[in-house]
């Protein structure tokens, strides 16, 4: 990177926040018995201006990065420290919109992965889609995004984003001077403007709402926001872990924190089994193993989601006597309207 276009410092937080990122990704992939091989093709998908495009490119592996803006070839996007070298840029593809494709041949890449980016999005089935389509078939992809969980707003730097949603709690944080760092001379109208204007671009969707998306696409989805967290060593909740397992608590305290962490969503064509980690030997048992950890999350993931749809089915099937016994619309077909909605 050069580093006479901007200022020095920045530059070393820019990417040291992004270095820290991928090698949460990559020490996520061999925990999962995938472990990336030397110049394994890499897919950053909303790679943004490409900082994270030239981080892996200078690891060795061979990456690509796709973004619905080209914010590479424009001088407004947000991180002004950081301007990508030719040998990156050309590694950037810009996707059209109104005809989403991702431009690379099915089961191109051996991995994808983003960040800060799923809540943009604003038709996950077909994104979820799209990247299942250009990765291998058994590869995975990683996100991690802000979702309605959080206990603060990262954009806007306003508690609760649930809240976020509703123009006069964002006009009483606005009014009591809360500020985003880009937002410092802006007068409360402005912020609340610019605020309101952001709301209506991010989405924050319930994990409810992203199984159904996969189920749509045909995809596997998993949420392994613990053990992110259990393997990573950056941000509040990852720095608090890390010094928890020297008291050997981090496995508990990763536990607390989970649900209010940045989502770690893995999709996947299929679910995950022992014949993942491949091949034989101790090393591979090793993997084995640890690909049967990885496979008892998908499955835990997907228990949890058996148990909630056999409650729902068991209500249902009571309301549906109910409503033969009463000959009137019980409880059931209400949630019925609801699911199918
Ligand atoms: C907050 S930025 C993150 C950029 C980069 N990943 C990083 O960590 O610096 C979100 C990015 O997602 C991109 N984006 C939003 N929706 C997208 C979509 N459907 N497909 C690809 N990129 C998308 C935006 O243009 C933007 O560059």
């Amino acid at each position: 990177m050069d580093a006479q276009r901007f200022d020095e410092r920045e530059t070393i937080v820019t990417c040291q926040e992004q270095r820290r990122a991928i090698d949460g990704h990559l020490r996520f992939l061999e925990w999962l018995g995938k472990p990336l091989q030397p110049g394994a093709r890499v897919l950053d998908f909303g790679c943004g201006i490409g900082q994270a495009v030239e981080i892996l490119l200078n690891m060795g592996y061979d990456v690509h990065g796709v973004d619905v803006v080209d914010w590479w070839r424009r001088d407004d996007y947000w991180d002004k420290s950081y301007l990508p070298q030719a040998r990156v840029t050309e590694r950037l593809q810009c996707l059209d919109e109104s005809n989403y494709r991702i431009p690379f041949p099915d089961g191109h890449f051996e991995f994808c992965f983003s960040d800060q980016v799923m809540e943009h999005v604003r038709d996950h089935a077909l994104v979820f889609g799209e990247i299942m389509r250009v990765l291998k078939s058994d590869a995975v992809s990683v996100h991690r995004f802000p979702g309605p969980n959080m206990l603060m707003e990262g954009h806007l730097f306003v508690p609760f984003p649930v809240l976020c949603y509703y123009k006069p709690y964002l006009a009483m944080w606005a009014i009591l001077g809360r500020r985003s760092p880009d937002q410092r001379a802006l007068t409360w109208r402005q912020t609340l403007a610019s605020n309101v204007e952001f709301m209506g671009k991010v989405n924050y969707p319930r994990k409810t709402r992203l199984r159904r998306y996969a189920a749509k696409a045909g995809v596997e989805i998993a949420f392994l926001e613990k053990q992110e967290l259990l393997l990573r060593d950056f941000g509040n909740a990852g720095r608090l872990v890390s010094r928890a397992r020297r008291l050997g608590l981090d496995r508990l305290l990763a536990g607390v924190l989970a649900p209010f962490a940045q989502r770690y969503m893995v999709l996947a064509r299929r679910a995950l089994g022992p014949g993942d980690a491949g091949g034989s030997g101790d090393r591979c048992n090793a993997r084995a193993t640890q690909s049967n950890r990885a496979r008892g999350h998908f499955l835990q993931d997907k228990a949890k989601m058996s148990k909630r749809g056999v409650l729902l089915r068991s209500w249902l099937a009571c309301s549906s006597l109910l409503k033969g016994a009463t000959g009137c619309g019980g409880l059931g077909s209400h949630i019925g309207v609801k699911e199918r909605s």
